[in-house]
């Protein structure tokens, strides 16, 4: 499949994780990425593992929660490409714990990253793509379903997803689409470094009706669909990719 030939798309949190695995989809699909991120090392090291000729990935180092980054990389991308086609906003940070020993800082910061950051990330887009753009929104399942530990993070998610329902409407009649997508348990270094210790992934393995975590290859399958034309009829819409986590209990761990 070739959905994305020519096509720019800019990923936020771009070089590890769910961001990279999305990279490496739509490269292969025939994209132009950019990758944004806050460590400039990690950026380059994804861009060489991803692209070894040259050529069709660009970095630019940015944090999604300082504003005047944000027009630096927008405007990076407009002399890179002239525009865009595809945003896929997947920068976010978690900090996990009972919710009364959450500083005051980390409140903050989830707040700055996963919600400002994600809306400045649409609105500062917004100039570059032209009609038949979309956005694809990273939220978490925690959005539908409660985590003890994860007061502030689950809420910074469903406020995502409930950006992507009013941008969706907002900005359908410019011809763009806004999705976001709800991550179950995934391998990736935010994942590990929330469940340290060897028993993590059979605990939260055990709570997935599939039976295992997830790679970020599926999750990058789900944002490529939703950026490309295959959805050009899907907006508004929150697609979970969890194994089933949210929707079933598991066979044998129904008592
Ligand atoms: N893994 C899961 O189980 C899971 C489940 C549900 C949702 N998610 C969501 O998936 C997204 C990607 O996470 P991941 O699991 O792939 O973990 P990850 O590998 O740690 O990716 C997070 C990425 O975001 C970047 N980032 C963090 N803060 C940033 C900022 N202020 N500005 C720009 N970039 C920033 C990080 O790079 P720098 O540190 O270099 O900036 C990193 O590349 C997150 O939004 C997360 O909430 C993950």
């Amino acid at each position: 499949m070739e959905r994305f030939t020519n096509k720019t798309v800019l990923i936020t949190g771009g070089a590890t994780g769910i961001g990279l695995a999305t990279a490496r989809r739509l490269l292969e699909e025939g994209a132009y990425v950019v990758l944004a991120g806050r460590r400039p090392e990690r950026l380059e090291a994804a861009a060489r593992a991803l692209d070894a000729d040259g050529g069709r990935v660009a970095t630019v180092p940015a944090d999604v929660a300082e504003p005047t980054d944000l027009d630096r990389l927008m405007r990076r991308i407009e002399t890179w490409r002239g525009g865009l086609n595809a945003v896929f906003a997947n920068a976010g940070v978690g900090v996990f714990g009972p919710s009364g020993q959450l500083s005051a800082d980390d409140l903050d910061r989830i707040l700055d990253v996963n919600v400002k950051g994600v809306f400045r990330t649409v609105r500062k887009a917004l100039p570059l793509m032209g009609d038949g753009g979309a956005f694809v929104l990273n939220a978490s399942w925690t959005l539908h379903r409660g985590l003890p530990v994860a007061a502030a993070y689950a809420a910074s998610k469903a406020a995502v997803h409930n950006l992507a329902r009013t941008f969706a409407a907002e900005l359908a009649p410019a011809g763009i689409r806004v999705n976001s997508v709800s991550p179950g348990y995934i391998d990736t270094e935010m994942y590990r470094a929330a469940n340290p210790g060897p028993d993590a992934e059979a605990r939260d393995a055990a709570q997935v009706p599939l039976g295992a975590l997830g790679h970020p290859d599926e999750v990058a399958a789900a944002v490529a669909f939703l950026a490309s034309d295959d959805a050009a009829y899907i907006t508004g819409q929150d697609l979970i990719v969890d194994g089933g986590l949210v929707a079933a209990v598991p066979t044998g761990a129904e008592k």
